[in-house]
């Protein structure tokens, strides 16, 4: 049966680039005869028929913002059996066939309970870790990773008139990604991920004592929130090499601020892809990015995958230090 109406979230942490999925979503919907419901704070919204309308001027100019016009939420109660038929009975009721859900794993494997209730489903992956496994790339990752890139660079100034070594803690929660992003790009030091295993004499001590040597006197270090806490490391970063030592953790910084073009693109194109599938009486999707292409895949399927680490880069992060 042929969708009319479908409802789009934003679950899970937000992400720089979700706005743009939204708009995407709704305008390309509404090019296809379909009306659109956008549901408030994820899928509390849907449990508790929190929606409103979207038409096509709603979404006007919102691509350049970040965060999420929808808002975004946990919710506990979805994750119960009786949360999952409450909020299918409630996408029946309003006559929404069809939920575009936009966030990451934890959003999908809503989508997939969903699914499994009768109500179509097409995740769209948006996070700024990176660490979705079905997809190279998810909506806010290169947002943060500027973000990120424009502080340390900041940091790099001061840090260079004092001769000091700035122990910078990124954002990522497992995954290594974020942090290796803005390492290689800031030309730190070290970059201390979660993937690997953390020798702070060889990859950090040494490095800076090898530094001191050829006459280099500041140092920037990366480290994954994953790792630990970046004042754990920096003092022992002081203890072992004598050197002046500031944290500073990113934090909530690297969610915000105004998409880069590649995340509005990449949001764009997603979300006119979650769009095609619901018409064409898909569900059960999520789409993802594949080499240079957006392409969907089964939930089940996506949600067993495993993250693949980028090992290249690292290589790259390990050869261009000093
Ligand atoms: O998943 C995005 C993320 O920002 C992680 O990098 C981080 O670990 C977590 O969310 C922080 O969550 P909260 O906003 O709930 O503190």
């Amino acid at each position: 049966m042929a969708i009319n109406t479908i409802g789009v979230l934003t679950s899970g942490g937000d992400a720089p680039g979700m706005n743009a999925a939204i708009r995407a979503v709704v305008r390309s919907a509404i090019a296809s005869g379909m009306q659109v419901i956008g549901i408030r704070r994820g899928y509390n919204g849907l449990i508790n028929g929190d929606t409103f309308e979207l038409d096509a001027r709603s979404v006007d100019g919102i691509q350049t913002r970040g965060g999420t016009m929808l808002y975004t939420a946990r919710c506990m109660e979805f994750k119960t059996e009786a949360g999952v038929k409450k909020a299918a009975d409630i996408c029946r009721y309003m006559g929404i066939g069809g939920i575009v859900a936009i966030g990451g794993d934890g959003t999908f494997r809503g989508a997939l309970d969903l699914s499994r209730s009768g109500i179509c489903t097409v995740g769209i992956p948006a996070t700024i870790d990176n660490d979705i496994a079905c997809t190279r790339y998810s909506i806010g990752f290169d947002t943060a990773c500027n973000t990120a890139l424009e502080s340390i660079d900041r940091l790099r100034d001061t840090m260079q008139s004092h001769e000091r070594c700035s122990v910078v803690e990124v954002m990522g929660n497992k995954s290594g990604a974020l942090a290796m992003y803005v390492g290689v790009a800031s030309g730190a030091t070290s970059i201390l991920i979660p993937e690997k295993p953390v020798d702070l004499e060889k990859d950090v001590f040494e490095r800076m004592r090898r530094g001191r040597i050829q006459h280099r006197n500041h140092h920037i270090v990366i480290v994954a929130e994953g790792v630990g806490h970046a004042d754990d490391i920096a003092k022992a970063i002081h203890e072992a090499t004598g050197v002046d030592t500031r944290v500073t953790v990113l934090g909530h910084v690297q969610r915000g601020g105004s998409p880069t073009a590649r995340d509005r693109v990449a949001a764009t194109r997603m979300g006119c892809r979650a769009v095609e599938c619901l018409a064409a009486g898909l569900t059960n999707r999520v789409v993802c990015a594949h080499n240079d292409e957006i392409i969907d895949r089964d939930i089940e399927e996506a949600l067993a995958m495993q993250p693949e680490f980028h090992e290249e880069l690292y290589r790259v992060s390990q050869m261009t230090v000093l």
